[in-house]
């Protein structure tokens, strides 16, 4: 893959990644909480809805240039457990760029190798929309490129719960003891047990929160944050965090 990427790097001059990226050194899971799509239809005068969808063409290109440059997980955080709140016709219109993005980009998506996740709670999300991901998953199950793992109807303190009530059940059923309740059982009974958590998080429109995200998982992470709002983020400002990541010191405690 890395092979593969420098030459494209050097094939492709016009849209080339920075030099200054090491590639040796690129994140294994990255986590972008995508947003500002509202307030950049705001300041166009538009609809919020409008953002979304710019936002949608922003998920293509940051896909392929993670892909490209050899990371292997990304998390897009698309709908929160509590986006539900927003007015109808904009969750309405949330629930259909799933479908909008796959049919446009699964062609893209299998001829990258990119293989297709959710994480969410699939209940509650209305067919159509929950129909478009799972053929995803399904037509990618065998790619074994980036993982674009889809935060959809997710929330961190209902996925910990989750995992909570399962080790009870568990331990109700005499198949764990309390004692076997380690850091590892709990991140097994986590929507990410076959994953490793992220080494770097994203959130983009100055917000400096989590918004309910990944709190198990984003424990030892790097965090970056940009006030470019979803919309505007390219592949440079995505280098520019990778690069940022990559002049940290991580010390998971040590010295
Ligand atoms: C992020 O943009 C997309 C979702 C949360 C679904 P927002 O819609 O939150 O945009 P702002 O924060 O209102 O600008
Ligand atoms: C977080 O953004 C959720 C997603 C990006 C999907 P929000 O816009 O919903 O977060 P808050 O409300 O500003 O915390
Ligand atoms: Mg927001």
């Amino acid at each position: 893959m890395l092979e593969k990427f420098k030459k494209w790097r050097s094939s492709n001059e016009m849209d080339r990644p920075s030099l200054e990226v090491d590639l040796e050194n690129i994140p294994n899971h990255v986590a972008i909480i995508m947003d500002g799509n509202g307030r950049w239809a705001k300041n166009k005068g538009l609809p919020r809805v409008a953002g979304h969808r710019e936002g949608m063409k922003v998920v293509n290109r940051i896909v392929s240039r993670a892909n490209a440059l050899g990371v292997k997980v990304l998390t897009l955080y698309a709908f929160s457990t509590e986006n539900w709140k927003r007015p109808k016709p904009e969750v309405e219109f949330l629930m259909k760029l799933p479908e909008r993005y796959l049919s446009h980009e699964l062609p893209k998506l299998k001829k990258e190798n990119v293989k297709v996740r959710l994480m969410g709670c699939p209940d509650e999300l209305p067919p159509h929309t929950l129909r478009a991901v799972e053929t995803a998953i399904d037509e990618t199950k065998d790619n074994t490129g980036l993982i674009l793992n889809f935060a959809l109807n997710y929330g961190s303190r209902t996925e910990i719960v989750k995992a909570v009530r399962s080790l009870a059940t568990e331990v109700e059923q005499g198949a764990l003891s309390a004692e076997q309740i380690t850091e590892e059982q709990l991140g097994k009974h986590l929507m990410t047990s076959d994953l490793k958590d992220p080494d770097l998080l994203i959130r983009t429109s100055g917000e400096l929160r989590l918004s309910n995200f990944m709190l198990w998982q984003l424990a030892y992470s790097e965090f970056w944050f940009t006030d470019v709002l979803w919309p505007d983020f390219t592949e440079e400002h995505f280098e520019e965090a990778i690069r940022v990541f990559q002049k940290r010191g991580r010390r998971y405690g040590g010295v």
